[in-house]
Parts: C-alpha cells; structure tokens; sequence
C-alpha cells in the first residue's frame, strides 16, 4: 500500500503517518526528517537543506525528489510506504507518478489532513520533535510519558528551528501557494480522502483506518 499523507504544516501528517506505520507494517517517509537527520549529522546536504528550512521556504524540487527516490527504492519499501511531506509541489508529484507508472505502480490513497490555519499556529509552539527517531509531541495534547524525553528511544526532545511564529507563518503561505494544489491534483486520480485533523489524534486515526480498510 501506497499512501500520501497531504495537509497544511502541523496538521498532523507525521503524528498519523507513524500511526500508519505502525499498524500496517509498512515504513514511514518523511522528507522533514531525512533532512532534520542530515542537519543534525552537519551533512553537505544537511547544510543545504537548512538554509531554506530555516526560513519556512522549500527545499529545492531537484534535490528533494532526488532524495526520495532514493530512500523509496531501499528494500524495506518494496511492500509500500507512508510518504508525509512528499509531494510537495505540483513538479515532485509528476516525477513521483511517472516513476511509479513505469513500474506499473501508483499511489493508492492521498489522505488530506484538515486544519485551519488559526489551529496551527496554536499547535506548533507547544510541538516537541524527536530528532533520532523523528516522534512527535505536544507538551498539551500529546505529552511523553517523561518530560523532555522521547518514549520510543529515549532521546532528549527539542523545539523545531523552524517553529517560531514568524516562520510558521511563511510556512503557511508556502503551504497554500506551493502545496495545496496537490488536492486537486490527487482528487482528479481518484485517491483523495480527507479526515478532520482537529479532532483528538486517536478519533484522527480511526477515520484513516476507515478508509485504509
Ligand atoms: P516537514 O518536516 O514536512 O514539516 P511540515 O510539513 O511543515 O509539517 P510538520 O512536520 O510541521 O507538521 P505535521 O503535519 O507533520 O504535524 P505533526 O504531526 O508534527 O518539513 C519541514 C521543512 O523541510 C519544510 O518547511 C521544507 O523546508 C523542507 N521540506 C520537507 N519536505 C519537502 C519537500 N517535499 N519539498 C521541499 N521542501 C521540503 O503535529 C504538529 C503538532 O500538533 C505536534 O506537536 C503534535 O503532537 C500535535 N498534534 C498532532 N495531531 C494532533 C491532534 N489531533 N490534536 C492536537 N494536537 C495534535
Ligand atoms: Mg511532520
């Protein structure tokens, strides 16, 4: 099964897309996290990749496909994946379609997260991020078990660079111009389902594992 998780920055993608991967045994894809791996490893592209992170802008369609197609051909993600955060232009969903066409493959659900802006911008100064194995909190809604510490791995958590207002705000305007269109764009395919990202994380993922069967 092949699955895209779509939805504004913070609305849950990658709370729901670890979910995903847990019950149907399949590998979690994010490309925040395989570039928030590369920075923390002061990797060249790590380095490049923080530049426009930093500032709320996106990562260069060339460099990014590159890297999926990359981690999407390992062997782990023969069975399907759970990709969140990828597509994230109109350009990184035609590459990632023709490739898969080429093999006789295609994506099987595009799931859309919805959440109003004004929700977000409340959500993401209280997120903490697990930047080893790329869980996710909420010091309100969605607290580890220990304080400051990640209940997967043990890592200490942190603050997002790229969580302060200001810069979710740009995230946002990213998201709306750059990103957006892929609704259309998976609606017109047929495999677009949307689930109401404000409920209660667990209510979340009921109604994705309604549609996932
Ligand atoms: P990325 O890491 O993908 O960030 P994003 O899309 O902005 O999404 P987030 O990770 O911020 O939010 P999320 O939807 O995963 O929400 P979460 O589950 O954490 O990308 C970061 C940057 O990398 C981009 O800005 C860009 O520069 C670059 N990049 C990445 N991919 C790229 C690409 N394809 N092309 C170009 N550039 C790319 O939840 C948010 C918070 O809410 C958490 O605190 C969580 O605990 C809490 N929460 C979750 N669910 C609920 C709920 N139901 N109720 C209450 N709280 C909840
Ligand atoms: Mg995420």
């Amino acid at each position: 099964m092949k699955i895209v998780m779509l939805g504004a920055p913070g609305a849950g993608k990658g709370t729901q897309a670890k979910l995903i991967a847990e019950s149907y045994g399949i590998p979690h894809v994010s490309t925040g996290d395989i570039f928030r791996a590369n920075v923390k490893g002061g990797t060249a592209l790590g380095m490049e990749a923080k530049a426009y992170m930093d500032k709320g802008e996106l990562v260069p369609d060339e460099l990014t496909v590159r890297i999926l197609l990359d981690r999407v051909s390992q062997e782990d993600c023969r069975n399907g994946y759970v990709l969140d955060g990828f597509p994230r232009t109109i350009p990184q969903a035609e590459v990632l379609d023709s490739e898969l066409s080429k093999m006789g493959e295609a994506i099987d659900h595009a799931i859309d997260v919805e959440v109003p802006d004004e929700n977000i911008v409340k959500r993401m100064g209280g997120r903490r991020a697990c930047l080893k194995c790329g869980a996710t909190y909420h010091i309100v809604h969605i607290p580890p078990k220990q304080e400051g510490i990640c209940d997967n791995c043990g890592e200490k958590l942190v603050q997002r660079d790229d969580d302060k207002e200001e810069t979710v705000k740009n995230r946002l305007k990213v998201y709306h111009e750059a990103t957006q269109p892929l609704i259309d764009f998976y609606s017109g395919k047929g495999v677009l389902k949307t689930v109401d990202g404000t409920l209660p994380q667990e209510e979340v993922f009921a109604a994705i594992k309604a549609i996932l069967g």
